[in-house]
């Protein structure tokens, strides 16, 4: 992983809230909250919670009276989620590395991630730091990406970077987003740190986006990639971005664009 594929900061955090979210992350927010809400937790962490996405949406689905904390690594990022979330008693929002938990042990009924798990730099450790947080028998509830090639647009808009920096293509996306799906791999990380009981599915759906621009600018500007694009030349953000949105008019027109996306949800037991 490169240093800076797990720095989300400056003018990313806001742009990946209000482009990338709608686009890609909203729709399996929905999903991690019922599943988190089948489990009734009275006292939840969330790991990785970024701008917020799931933290809406299991807010949204959560009784009064329950303990909800919401961490991230990144403060640009929970700054956003905390100015997005409307007032509410239930949610604290603190700076984790999910490789170092800053909670006692059994603290937690419920864990849950959303697309943070790839950015761990060793997720064994990182799953034993969840399970050491979890009651006996607590539910870890969590999703990554599936391979780039499931991930159309994603896919589309990194083919056309490598034209624009032939001898050095960003692999960002790929590397790191997309860089953690073998289910073999992920069912031994959960094992080797002490999890049971794991159930790992595929779920498939299908992202929108009003233009080509749109998903441009959500992924070239509102991403670590923006930083990769950067450090080859930060001359070029606009074009880079300029240049994804063309070949993404040139493959879906220029009207609003859909293209699949493919998670793997997991669920094990601590
Ligand atoms: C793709 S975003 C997902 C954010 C959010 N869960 C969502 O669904 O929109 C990945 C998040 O992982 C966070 N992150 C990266 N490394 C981390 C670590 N070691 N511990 C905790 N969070 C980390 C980043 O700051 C970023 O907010």
């Amino acid at each position: 992983m490169s240093s800076t594929d797990k720095v989300f900061a400056g003018s990313i955090p806001k742009i990946y809230d209000e482009y990338l979210v709608p686009m890609i992350f909203a729709v399996y927010a929905d999903d991690i909250a019922r599943r988190v809400a089948a489990r009734s937790p009275s006292a939840l962490l969330e790991i990785a919670a970024g701008t917020g996405a799931v933290t809406r949406a299991v807010a949204a689905a959560l009784p009064r009276g329950v303990r909800y904390v919401a961490t991230d690594l990144n403060e640009p990022m929970l700054a956003v989620a905390a100015q997005r979330q409307a007032d509410d008693d239930r949610i604290s929002w603190r700076q984790a590395d999910a490789m170092a938990l800053p909670f006692g042990n059994a603290e937690f009924d419920v864990a849950c991630c959303q697309f943070g798990a790839m950015f761990f730099p060793d997720r064994v450790k990182a799953y034993g730091e969840v399970k050491r947080v979890l009651k006996p028998d607590g539910p870890f509830i969590f999703n990554v990406w599936d391979r780039i090639e499931d991930n159309v647009l994603t896919h589309e808009a990194t083919v056309a970077l490598g034209r624009m920096f032939p001898d050095d293509p960003p692999r960002f996306m790929i590397r790191t987003p997309h860089g953690y799906y073998d289910k073999a791999v992920i069912r031994t990380d959960l094992e080797r740190a002490g999890f049971r009981d794991i159930s790992i599915e595929t779920r498939p759906e299908i992202s929108r986006a009003p233009s080509a621009e749109h998903v441009a600018i959500a992924l070239c500007q509102g991403t670590p990639l923006r930083s990769e694009i950067e450090a080859r030349d930060a001359s070029k953000l606009q074009a880079a971005t300029d240049l994804v949105a063309e070949a993404l008019r040139t493959r879906h027109g220029s009207g609003t664009v859909d293209g699949k996306i493919q998670a793997i949800v997991i669920e094990a037991r601590a």
